[in-house]
C-alpha cells in the first residue's frame, strides 16, 4: 500500500469500513499547497541538521516542486488508498523521486504537527480573503450612506416607531460591527501566527531540527513553546469560527432590515433585478433571496461554531483523532461567506431608496414625543413631569387623529402651561434630527463626521 504512512506492526490492512471512516482526502485536499510548502521548509531544516545531503535536498525540492505543479493542475489527485492529504503527497513525492530520497522527508515530523500547522496557514489566508470581501460590503454601505446624506427615516426600537433619524446613520450602524469583525480577524491572526511545526506527534523532535526556521519560512511570527499544546489545541480554529459566525450574525441583521424595507408595507427600498429572484407561480413576485440566504447561512455558521466547540470539549491531551473533525466546519464557514459577501455587496450597492416614503413615515407614530419632553427639560421642567406631559400630548393627538405638530396652542397649553407655541420649533423631523448633535448622534454634522471616520477606519484596515 503505497499511500499508507503506517503499517509495520500490522498483519493486515484496514477493513473497508475502517478505511472509509478514516479517510479525509475529500476535504483536507485544500491543505495540499500548504503541505507542500511546509515540506520544502522541512526538507531544508533536515539538510541543515545534517540529515539530508546536498544532492538529496535538491532532488527532494525538485520533486516537491513538480508535485505542487501537478496538484495545482489537477494531474495529481488523491488515490482510493490514500488516508489523508499528507499520506497522498508523500506517495506523490516517492513516485517522483523514489523511496530512497522521498522516504527521508518524514523524519522528525508527524501528521499531528503538520496538520495543526497547515490548518493555521490555510485559515490565515482564508481570513484575509474574508476581510477583503467584508471591506467590499462596508464600501457598499458607505457608498449608500454618502449617496443619501439628507434622507430621513423612522428610527425604531422593538420594531416600533421611536425617533426620526438619518438613513445614513442607520446604514452606518451596520458598517461599524463589520469593521469590528475585520479587527477581530486581524486579532485572531496575531494569535494564530504561531507554528506547531517541529512539535512532532506531541513531545517534540530529537533530530536537532529548527522549528524557528520553519516558522519563519512559513510566515509565522514564532514557533510554539509547548509541543503538546501546539499539536492538540484548536482554539485558533474555534476563534476563527466565532468571528465568521459573528460576521454571519451581523450581516443577518442588515439582511433582515432589507427584507422588511422591501415589503410594500414599508416601501423604503426597491431591490435591483440582478440581486433578487422571482416566483415560479406568482408572476408579480420579486423576492429578497440574497437577504434570506444571509439569514439562513448565519444559522449555518453558528452551527459550525457550536459543532466545533462540541468536538473540542473534554478531549484529553494530546492529539486525538476527533480533531480530524475540526476542518470541515471551518472550511464550510469560509466557503459560505465567500459566496455571501460579494452578493451582499452587490445587493446593498444597488438598493434604490424611496426617500419620500421614508420621510413621510419619519414622524408617524408620534416619533417627536421625545422632542417635546426634552424641549420641556430645556425650559426647566423635571424630566418625569416632561415625559408625562409629552405622553398626554400623544394621547390628545391620537384621540383627534392628528400629528403632534397639528395640536392647537390651546391643546398644548391645556396639557402643560410650559408648552408655549415655541415648542413647535422641535416638532419637525429636521428639527428633531438636527438637535441630536452630540457625538454619536443622528444630526447631519455628526453623521458626516462618522462617515468620514468609517471611511478612514476601513482604509486603515
Ligand atoms: N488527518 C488527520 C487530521 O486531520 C491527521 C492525521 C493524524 N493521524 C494520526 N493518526 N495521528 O487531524
Amino acid at each position: 500500500n503505497t499511500g499508507a504512512l503506517w503499517g509495520g506492526r500490522f498483519a493486515t490492512g484496514p477493513a473497508e469500513a475502517m478505511a472509509a471512516l478514516s479517510k479525509s482526502t475529500h476535504f483536507d485536499w485544500a491543505l495540499a499547497p500548504y503541505d507542500l510548502r511546509a515540506s520544502q521548509a522541512h526538507a531544508r531544516v533536515l539538510h541543515q541538521a545534517g540529515l539530508l545531503g546536498e544532492d538529496d535536498l535538491a532532488t527532494m525540492l525538485d520533486g516537491l516542486t513538480s508535485l505542487a505543479a501537478d496538484v495545482a493542475g489537477g494531474a495529481f489527485v488523491a488515490a482510493e488508498s490514500d488516508e489523508d492529504v499528507h499520506g497522498a503527497l508523500e506517495r506523490g513525492l516517492i513516485e517522483r523521486v523514489g523511496p530512497e530520497v522521498g522516504g527521508r522527508l518524514r523524519a522528525g515530523r508527524s501528521r499531528n504537527d503538520q496538520v495543526a500547522t497547515l490548518f493555521r496557514m490555510w485559515l490565515r489566508d482564508a481570513v484575509r480573503q474574508i476581510a477583503i470581501g467584508l471591506l467590499d460590503v462596508i464600501d457598499a454601505i458607505v457608498g449608500q450612506a454618502a449617496a443619501h446624506p439628507d434622507a430621513v427615516m423612522p428610527g425604531k426600537t422593538h420594531l416600533q416607531a421611536a425617533q426620526p433619524i438619518l438613513l445614513a446613520h442607520q446604514l452606518l450602524a451596520h458598517a461599524h460591527p463589520l469593521l469590528r469583525d475585520i479587527q477581530r480577524l486581524k486579532d485572531f491572526d496575531r494569535r494564530a501566527a504561531v507554528s506547531p511545526y517541529g512539535s512532532g506527534a506531541l513531545a517534540g523532535s530529537s533530530l536537532g531540527l529548527n522549528p524557528d526556521a520553519i516558522a519563519a519560512e512559513l510566515g509565522f511570527d514564532a514557533a510554539a513553546e509547548n509541543s503538546i499544546d501546539a499539536t492538540s489545541s484548536r482554539d485558533f480554529a474555534a476563534e476563527a469560527a466565532f468571528v465568521l459566525a459573528m460576521i454571519g450574525v451581523d450581516l443577518s441583521r442588515m439582511a433582515e432590515e432589507i427584507i422588511l424595507w422591501s415589503t410594500p408595507e414599508f416601501g423604503y427600498i426597491t431591490l435591483a433585478d440582478a440581486w433578487s429572484t422571482g416566483s415560479s407561480i406568482m408572476p408579480q413576485k420579486k423576492n429578497p433571496d440574497v437577504s434570506e440566504l444571509t439569514r439562513g447561512k448565519a444559522g449555518r455558521l453558528i452551527g459550525n461554531l457550536t459543532g466545533l466547540l462540541a468536538t473540542l470539549k473534554a478531549q484529553p491531551l494530546a492529539y486525538n483523532r476527533d480533531l480530524q473533525e475540526d476542518k470541515e466546519p471551518v472550511f464550510d464557514s469560509v466557503a459560505q461567506l465567500q459566496l455571501l459577501l460579494p452578493a451582499i455587496a452587490g445587493l446593498v450597492s444597488t438598493l434604490e431608496f424611496h426617500e419620500d416614503r421614508m420621510a413621510e413615515l419619519a414622524p408617524a407614530g408620534f416619533t417627536l414625543a421625545t422632542d417635546i419632553a426634552e424641549w420641556l427639560v430645556r425650559e426647566g421642567v423635571p424630566f418625569r413631569v416632561a415625559h408625562e406631559a409629552a405622553g398626554a400630548c400623544v394621547k390628545v393627538a391620537e384621540g383627534r387623529g392628528v400629528g403632534l405638530d397639528e395640536l392647537t396652542d390651546g391643546e398644548l397649553a391645556a396639557v402643560d402651561p410650559h408648552l408655549t407655541p415655541r415648542v413647535r420649533e422641535v416638532l419637525t423631523v429636521r428639527g428633531s434630527i438636527d438637535s441630536r448633535d452630540a457625538r454619536g448622534g443622528t444630526a447631519g454634522v455628526r453623521v458626516a463626521e462618522q462617515l468620514a471616520g468609517v471611511r478612514e477606519a476601513a482604509a486603515r484596515l
